[in-house]
């Protein structure tokens, strides 16, 4: 193990390369990872770096949206099969179908969603921004999409504001019920339950906090408690236990793993590097447009 890290970190030098991690990946990826985080934090990193070649340890849209945000550097995705099924769950035609249903308002575009998909939307978000996204658009009604979860969670927060919702939804987090969170605060009564908002909205309300996988982390590491229950991806809760051993992390369920973010191992990343695969390719005029939902987001999250 130490001599494949060795030899990722010489091929990175060498090729002066980045590598970004995103918080549900195998934990062994932090060791070679530039920057692990959330997916708003790695499109900041994305947009900033001065490196040549970008190597995305997540899922495919992550890896799109760094090369629209670099058209001239490459961004390497090491396993072409990690791929996300929310995003996959909204094409052009359905997009278009959806808007004509209540056209003229806004439409917010989550990150999980393709780059066609984010040419003609008004400005897309992240789980840990999109209530501040929602909220600069100062509309009455906005179309969200493609995670309806995410999309009532926003509109729970706001008051005055309706959030038409397309029906899309994380598998993974769906798998989490009510019943689990009820047994888990049965079974740990001090514990504080620890949500993300792709979860279902009855989940969510069971909550002691919701956000982000980085809001998660930061939460837990910030807070005086010392017991918690995570209800999100494994990843955060392999992290959370790696960095802070004198606190307790309980994972809501085993089951709760995104299979497509566990395709990388430190071996791909290494072929990645040396072999300079996969690269992805966006269309000129297709980035172009999507670019414009991405910085807007940017923009407002500075
Ligand atoms: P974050 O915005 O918390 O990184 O979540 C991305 C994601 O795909 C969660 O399923
Ligand atoms: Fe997509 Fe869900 Fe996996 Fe996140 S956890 S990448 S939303 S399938």
């Amino acid at each position: 193990m130490n001599s494949i890290i060795t030899e990722i970190k010489k091929l990175k030098k060498e090729k002066n390369a980045v590598i970004l991690a995103h918080c549900y990946q195998n934990a062994e990826i932090d060791e070679v990872a530039d920057y692990v985080g959330d997916s708003l934090y790695l499109s900041q990193m994305a947009a900033k770096t001065n490196a040549d070649i970008i190597v995305f340890a997540g899922v495919y849209f992550m890896a799109q949206t760094a090369k629209i945000l670099n058209p001239d550097k490459k961004v390497l995705l090491p396993r072409l099969e990690s791929g996300c099924l929310m995003a996959d769950m909204i094409n052009l035609q359905q997009l278009r179908e959806f808007k004509a249903k209540n056209p003229g308002i806004p439409t917010v575009c989550y990150i999980n969603s393709t780059a066609e998909v984010k040419t003609e939307c008004d400005i897309c978000c992240t789980s840990s921004n999109a209530l501040k996204i929602v909220k600069s658009l100062n509309a009455p009604r906005v179309n969200f999409l493609p995670d309806t979860y995410l999309g009532k969670w926003v509109e729970s927060q706001l008051e005055g504001t309706e959030v038409v919702t397309y029906p899309g939804f994380c598998p993974t987090h769906l798998r989490i019920k009510p019943d689990d969170i009820i047994e888990a605060k049965k079974k740990y009564p001090k514990a504080k339950v620890l949500a993300h908002p792709e979860c279902h909205q009855e989940v969510v309300k069971l909550a002691d906090f919701t956000g982000s996988t980085t809001g998660i982390m930061k939460f837990a590491a910030e807070s005086s408690e010392k017991q918690f229950i995570i209800a999100t991806e494994k990843g955060v809760v392999d992290r959370l236990k790696r960095d802070y051993p004198e606190k307790d992390f309980i994972l809501i369920k085993d089951n709760i793993i995104c299979p497509n973010m566990k395709w990388n191992t430190l071996e791909d990343i290494y072929n990645s590097l040396k072999h300079m695969q996969y690269e992805i390719n966006v269309d000129k005029e297709i980035a172009q447009k999507a670019l414009k939902c991405i910085n807007r987001m940017l923009e407002v999250s500075r």
